[in-house]
C-alpha cells in the first residue's frame, strides 16, 4: 500500500491531522481527529482489558509457569529528576547527531540514519551527498525534553517530561506491594504519554516527539524469569494477530547478543512490515533486577520483596513488554487499507477489526420518507446506548456505504419499507458487502454477536431478494 494515500485518507476522513496545522504545523506532533481518537482509544482499551482489567488471576494460561496477577497505575508525567538519573536516561538516553553548517541547509540529522534522511536543499539528497555539505562530527544528543518547575528558572528547578512510562512503575513497586493486593508473580501496566525530542521524527505517527506507550513491568522470581520471558514474548505477538495484523507481515526478532543492554539476557522486538520498511512495534525485554537495584541505589529505599511462601527476601526480576499505542494504530491502519472493486468501481475500504473500528455500525433510512427516518432514529438511539454508532440519511445509499467503508465501519443497518411490515432491517457487512435481513427487535444482540465474532456475517438468515434494492 501507498503511505501517501493512507496519510491523505487519515486527513480527509478525520483520523489524524498534523498538529497546529493552521500555523504551519509542528514537526513530530500529530492530532487525532474524531475517527482517530476512537480508534486509538479502542486499541488502548483492548490492550488494558486483555492485559490488566480483564485478566483472570486464577487461570493458568497455556505456556504460563503459573497463575499471575495484573494491576494498573497512572503516574505523573513529570517526576523527581533523580528518577531519570537512576534509570540512566540523564547520562545515556541519546542519539548520535550531526549538524550541517552549509547556508540554506543548517539541517540536523541522526548520524546513523544519514542514508535514509532527506537534506532540505533542493533537489533533496541524503545529507553529505552535495559537494557543499559540511557535516559536523557526530555528538550525543539527549532525547529528553527539559522543563522547569516553579517560577524561578535555575538548575534546581529543572525537570523532564518522561521519555517512557516504565519508570513510574518501578518507583511505585513498593507502594503497590504494600497495598497487599498482589504477590509474585504479578505485573503492573500503565498507558500514557511519553515524550522524546527525536532528531528526525518521521514516517507519519511512527516516530513522533509526543506519543503514547502501553507498558507492563512483570515482576517474578529470578529462577522463573526465563519462562516468563518466553510467555510474554509469545503472548504479545499473538495479540497483534488476534486484532487483525497478518502473521506474514509480523516478525518476532530476537536481539543478537551484541545488541542487548548489559543487564539484559534476552530481548525480542515485534516488528511489522510497514510500507516504509520492517520496523519495531513493541519490545519485550528481560531486564533482570537492574531497574529496582538502580532505584535502591539512588533513593536509598529498600525495594526488596519478601516471599511469604518461600520465606526468602530478594529483588524480583522483571520482564517488560513495551508497546507504542501510536505505532500500533499505524500498523492497524496500514493493514486495514484496501482498494478493491465493487460493482465495477474501485472502493477504498478500511478493514479494521470490529473491536477496534471507531464506529461499530451506521444506521440509514433507505429514503427520507414513509416513516423510515423515524424508525431508523429509534434503532440508532437503541444502539447508541451500547456502541458508538452513526446516523446518516443524506445521499444515495451506495454513497453512504462508501463513506462508512472508508471510515472502517464494519456494519451498516438499513431501515426500509419492509421494516414497517415485517419488523426486519438489512445488515450489510463491510468486507464482503453481503446483506441479509435480521429482526429489528434483536438488533443490539445481533450487532454484539457480530462485533465479538460469535456470528459470521449473514449467518443469521439467508440473503433476501429485497436486500438487492439497497445494493452498493
Ligand atoms: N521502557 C522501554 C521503552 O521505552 P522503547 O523501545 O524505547 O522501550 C517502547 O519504546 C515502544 O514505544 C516502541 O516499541 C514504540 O512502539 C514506542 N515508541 C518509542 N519511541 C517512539 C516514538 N518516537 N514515536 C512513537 N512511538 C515510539
Amino acid at each position: 500500500m501507498d503511505m501517501d494515500k493512507l496519510v491523505s485518507l487519515c486527513k480527509r476522513r478525520g483520523f489524524i491531522f498534523p498538529s497546529s496545522e493552521i500555523y504551519g504545523g509542528i514537526n513530530g506532533f500529530w492530532d487525532y481527529g474524531p475517527l482517530g481518537v476512537e480508534l486509538k482509544r479502542n486499541i488502548k482499551e483492548a490492550w488494558w482489558k486483555d492485559n490488566i482489567s480483564g485478566h483472570d488471576a486464577f487461570e493458568v494460561a497455556s505456556d504460563a509457569p503459573s497463575a499471575f496477577d495484573m494491576v494498573g497505575l497512572d503516574c505523573a508525567i513529570i517526576m523527581n529528576p533523580k528518577v531519570w538519573e537512576a534509570s540512566g536516561h540523564v547520562g545515556g538516553f541519546s542519539d548520535p547527531m550531526v549538524d550541517c553548517k552549509t547556508d540554506g541547509c543548517k539541517g540536523r540529522f541522526r548520524s546513523d540514519h544519514l542514508a535514509t534522511s532527506a537534506c532540505p536543499l533542493k533537489p533533496s539528497k541524503a545529507p553529505g551527498e552535495f559537494e557543499k555539505c559540511e557535516l559536523t562530527e557526530a555528538r550525543a544528543f539527549n532525547l529528553m525534553f527539559e522543563t522547569n518547575i516553579g517560577a524561578v528558572v535555575e538548575d534546581a528547578s529543572k525537570a523532564y517530561l518522561r521519555p517512557e512510562t516504565a519508570q513510574g512503575i518501578f518507583v511505585n513497586f513498593k507502594n503497590v506491594c504494600d497495598t497487599g493486593r498482589v504477590k509474585l508473580p504479578f505485573g503492573i501496566g500503565q498507558v500514557g504519554k511519553s515524550f522524546r525530542n527525536e532528531i528526525t521524527p518521521r514516517n507519519f505517527i511512527f516516530r513522533s516527539r509526543e506519543f503514547e506507550q502501553m507498558e507492563i513491568e512483570f515482576f517474578c522470581r529470578p529462577e522463573e524469569a526465563s519462562a516468563w520471558y518466553a510467555f510474554w514474548r509469545k503472548r504479545r505477538f499473538q495479540w497483534y494477530i488476534d486484532h487483525g495484523l497478518r502473521g506474514d507481515r509480523l516478525v518476532l526478532r530476537d536481539h543478537d547478543p551484541e545488541e542487548l543492554a548489559f543487564y539484559s539476557t534476552a530481548t525480542a522486538d515485534i516488528e511489522y512490515a510497514f510500507p516504509f520498511g520492517v520496523s519495531e512495534l513493541e519490545g519485550i525485554a528481560h531486564r533482570g533486577d537492574y531497574d529496582l537495584n538502580q532505584h535502591i541505589k539512588f533513593s536509598g529505599k529498600d525495594l526488596s520483596y519478601f516471599d511469604e511462601e518461600r520465606k526468602q527476601r530478594f529483588i524480583p526480576h522483571v520482564i517488560e513488554p513495551s508497546a507504542g499505542a501510536d505505532r500500533a494504530t499505524l500498523a492497524f491502519l496500514c493493514e486495514a487499507y484496501v482498494e478493491d472493486e465493487v460493482g465495477g468501481e474501485t472502493r477504498t475500504v478500511m478493514k479494521l477489526h470490529p473491536r477496534l473500528a471507531p464506529i461499530k455500525a451506521a444506521i440509514f433510512p433507505l429514503v427520507k420518507k414513509d416513516g423510515m427516518p423515524e424508525r431508523a432514529l429509534a434503532v440508532y438511539r437503541d444502539l447508541k446506548r451500547h456502541f458508538n454508532v452513526f446516523y446518516d440519511e443524506k445521499g444515495a445509499i451506495g454513497r453512504r456505504y462508501r463513506r462508512q467503508d472508508e471510515a472502517g465501519t464494519p456494519f451498516c443497518v438499513t431501515i426500509d419499507g419492509q421494516t414497517a411490515t415485517d419488523g426486519t432491517l438489512t445488515i450489510r457487512d463491510r468486507d464482503s458487502c453481503r446483506q441479509w435481513r435480521s429482526p429489528a427487535a434483536r438488533v443490539v444482540e445481533t450487532l454484539r454477536d457480530l462485533i465479538e465474532g460469535r456470528v459470521a456475517a449473514g449467518g443469521e438468515a439467508p440473503q433476501s431478494d429485497h436486500a438487492s434494492t439497497n445494493a452498493d
